[in-house]
């Protein structure tokens, strides 16, 4: 932990310094969103000030934003280990997967069935719910094991017969934090001959993707949950991409991935993106690594994953020293790595919404309530009204930022 240059990086982001009544503010709020560097800010900027001209035209201004849209996928195919044109950006996660869905609908017929699971985010399922309701699908539901926090691949196996078509389930959970082992489950899926939908948002901060060691046909994560602008991104199998017969305008490109970017680009935003990508091979640098974007990438990862597991390890054994404190997740310490730095807790007296507003008095952001982790919080028998408080570390978290918030949630909570 002492290697990690925790320092040079906060002062990249500029949120980190501002105080609320002289306060320090603390961001534990991860999950939801994260904070950006300056030269993000700066790329949202130059975007707008330089390339706002719309794409195709035959002057200058529109070569800088055709640029723009180049440079962007082409910064997200590396971050993904994929090709440029396998990468749709647009939106949102959930926006994104609406489309997809619509278009992967051309290809059902009423009593196909698909699975969706007890673990994911509502952007992964209710997309499906509604394509299931319009083509008359018949949706199969796949639990997660209350012990082991994850998606076992009996459970999957179960529910797999000769009508399944797809498979949508995410790489980590946004409430319980734990990564399921995709590359087994999607192994299973497509030996069965199923399309797999992987929603990698709640993993992309913390792991670095890699699609085609995946081996699922689509992967959707959001840039604003790793240090980007808002936009969401999904990689689909090329094969497929072709194949599919989007819902576009009759005159737009046929092209990849042009045919599923329907409308105009938000140039300014994918400035942004191109510069979230350069911060986080900037920190491989930082942290010794040498060689191609993606090499640079990988050695960012693998030096906050560690520092980020140091400090979930100091907060979860906080958490269990809080007498009527539940943790909605693995707290084994040896099973680090099966989780992302995501904890989520209940209290037998206090609610969600009382202890976050009482952090919030005190500078610290955690979330509250089930965070559309619908499903998952159903499957727990929480109340979801209620919900759970969310405490989500970043890697540009500090010790004494954990230590405060431990602080704080003892006086709170005893
Ligand atoms: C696991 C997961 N999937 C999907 C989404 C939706 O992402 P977006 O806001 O880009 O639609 C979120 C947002 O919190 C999420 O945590």
């Amino acid at each position: 932990m002492a290697d990690f240059p925790i320092e040079a990086v906060r002062t990249q982001f500029p949120a980190l310094a501002m105080k609320d009544n002289g306060q320090q503010r603390i961001y534990l709020d991860n999950p939801a969103g994260t904070q950006v560097p300056q030269r993000v800010i700066d790329g949202v900027v130059k975007g707008m000030s330089d390339g706002a001209s719309n794409l195709g035209g035959m002057f200058s201004a529109s070569h800088t934003a055709n640029q723009i849209w180049f440079d962007a996928h082409r910064a997200m195919a590396d971050f993904l280990g994929a090709s440029p044109k396998e990468v749709i950006i647009g939106p949102s996660m959930t926006n994104l997967t609406f489309n997809m869905s619509r278009t992967i609908g051309r290809t059902l017929s009423a009593g196909d069935e698909i699975i969706v699971t007890c673990m994911d985010h509502e952007g992964d399922i209710s997309p499906w719910l509604h394509l299931a309701q319009d083509l008359d699908l018949v949706v199969k539901w796949l639990p997660f094991d209350k012990e082991s926090w994850r998606i076992e691949p009996q459970d999957l196996q179960n529910l797999l017969n000769e009508k399944t078509r797809l498979l949508a389930l995410n790489y980590a959970s946004n409430l319980t934090g734990s990564i399921n082992d995709v590359k087994t489950l999607i192994s299973l899926a497509k030996a069965a001959g199923v399309l797999t939908y992987v929603d990698a948002v709640q993993f992309a901060p913390h792991g670095l993707i890699d699609v085609n060691s995946i081996g699922c046909d689509f992967l959707a994560c959001s840039s604003y949950k790793f240090f980007g602008p808002h936009m969401g991104i999904l990689w689909g199998r090329q094969d497929i991409l072709e194949e599919l017969d989007a819902y576009k305008c009759r005159c737009s490109s046929l092209e990849l991935p042009e045919k599923f970017e329907t409308g105009t680009p938000q140039t300014e935003m994918l400035s942004g993106l191109i510069e979230t990508v350069g911060y986080l091979e900037w920190l491989g640098t930082e942290l010794g690594g040498s060689g191609t974007r993606r090499e640079l990438l990988q050695t960012a990862y693998d030096g906050f994953c560690d520092y980020e597991n140091s400090l979930t390890r100091v907060l979860i054994d906080g958490l269990m020293n809080i007498s009527g404190v539940t943790i909605h997740g693995i707290t084994n310490s040896n099973r680090i790595s099966e989780r992302v730095p995501t904890v989520s807790f209940t209290h037998d007296r206090i609610a969600p919404e009382t202890i976050a507003s009482s952090m919030a008095s005190v500078g610290v952001f955690v979330w509250h309530g089930h965070n559309y982790a619908y499903e998952p919080v159903r499957h727990l028998g929480i109340v979801e009204q209620t919900g759970v408080v969310r405490v989500g570390i970043a890697h540009y978290n500090t010790p004494s930022e954990i230590e405060r918030t431990l602080e704080n949630f003892a006086r709170i909570l005893n």
